[in-house]
């Protein structure tokens, strides 16, 4: 029931088509994109968006992201392109960056979680560009089963969605692996709802101040504008631990960790950015950047081996730092262990 196209080795044109005519029939098709896969329908077709939700499991108020393939198709969906859109755009489009604005009619609500707003972005991906190219405007969001960590390999895909969507595009792995950063600019101040592939400091160098939503750094609260915050998130099986602080005591502490966890015999899983003595380890790499690419391979990983407690370095909160954290905090459930 699931076609698997494979398109590991590059852009295949005959193959794009194939996969165009899937969205176009209302169809359900993973594609991969430089930051995380997405699990992608036409956006304009409600009946198709009902499916992503289904298929994921997501509540029907956590809105979807449109992507595009061209910055024309904006006007199509947003019904205000307010001077910072248009800024970021031209700055960072194709890339990993999500506005939301205020949306036309045409965009069913069911894409947009029952807002008034779209978030949409044009991702920078050849595959995902060719799809969309081929097909309409694609609602997608990454395509995990719902609470599950991000899919950054075409295999994480298949082990969530195989047999319950009618095609995944193979694309090797994503480059980013932390999802797109989501401003929202349909209210006073631009504001950030999500940490993600673009670092926020680098969006302020083209539009000035922007606000941080208090659930990007701490807690998840419950507020109508970020719907996406008040849910379980990025959550392997094994329980995850995050230890955060100054990088000598973060050693120390996870050290200290492992042992307290096999004298109670439990399987203990380290993901860092060195090496540690434990049942099982994961390398997230020397750079944030990647740490952000590994991150949701290791979570995966590690709880495919089998382990009960998962235990992560944590990194600081700077460039994409910021989106690490916030996603390594949401999958231990604020199990924070600060040193
Ligand atoms: O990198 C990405 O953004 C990936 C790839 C596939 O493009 N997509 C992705 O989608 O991460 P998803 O559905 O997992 O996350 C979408 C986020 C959620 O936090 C959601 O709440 C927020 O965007 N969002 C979408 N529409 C919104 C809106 N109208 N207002 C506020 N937040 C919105
Ligand atoms: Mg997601």
């Amino acid at each position: 029931m699931t076609v698997v196209i494979n398109m590991r080795e590059g852009l295949d044109e005959r193959k794009i088509k194939v996969a165009g005519r899937f969205i176009l029939e209302g169809k359900l098709v993973a594609f991969p994109t430089e930051t995380v896969y997405g699990l992608g329908a036409d956006a304009l077709n409600e009946k198709a968006v009902r499916r992503i939700f289904e298929a994921k499991g997501r509540p029907a108020d956590n809105p979807l992201i449109v992507h595009i393939a061209d910055f024309n198709d904006l006007k199509k969906l947003a019904r205000e392109i307010p001077r910072e859109a248009k800024l970021l755009a031209d700055r960072f489009w194709p890339g990993p960056l999500t506005l939301v604005l205020p949306k036309k009619e045409e965009v069913p609500l069911v894409t947009t979680g029952g807002l008034d707003t779209v978030a949409v972005r044009m991702p920078a991906h050849e595959i995902a560009l060719a799809l969309i190219r081929a097909s309409k405007p694609v609602a997608a969001p990454s395509a995990n089963i719902s609470g599950k960590p991000s899919p950054t390999l075409a295999e994480h895909v298949i082990d969530d969605f195989y047999g319950r969507i009618e095609a995944i595009v193979a694309g090797g792995e994503t480059r980013i692996g932390v999802e797109s950063t989501v401003i929202d600019l349909s209210s006073e101040r631009p504001t950030l709802l999500r940490p993600g592939g673009l670092p926020v400091e680098e969006i302020e160098k083209v539009i000035g101040p922007v606000e941080i939503h208090p659930a990007v750094k701490g807690k998840a609260v419950d507020l109508a504008k970020a719907p996406g915050m008040k849910y379980k998130h990025y959550s392997p099986n094994a329980q995850v631990l995050v230890v955060e602080g100054p990088k000598e005591r973060v050693r120390e502490k996870i050290k200290e960790l492992v042992e307290e966890y096999r004298s109670k015999s439990y399987r203990v899983g380290v993901m860092a950015t060195e090496e540690f003595e434990a049942d099982e380890f994961f390398y997230l790499g020397k750079t944030v950047e990647d740490v952000a690419k590994n991150l949701f391979k290791a979570l995966r990983e590690l709880d495919r081996q089998g382990v009960d407690v998962i235990i992560a370095e944590g990194v600081e909160e700077r460039g994409l730092g910021l989106a690490v954290m916030n996603r390594l905090r949401k999958a231990s459930g604020y199990q924070i262990i600060r040193v």
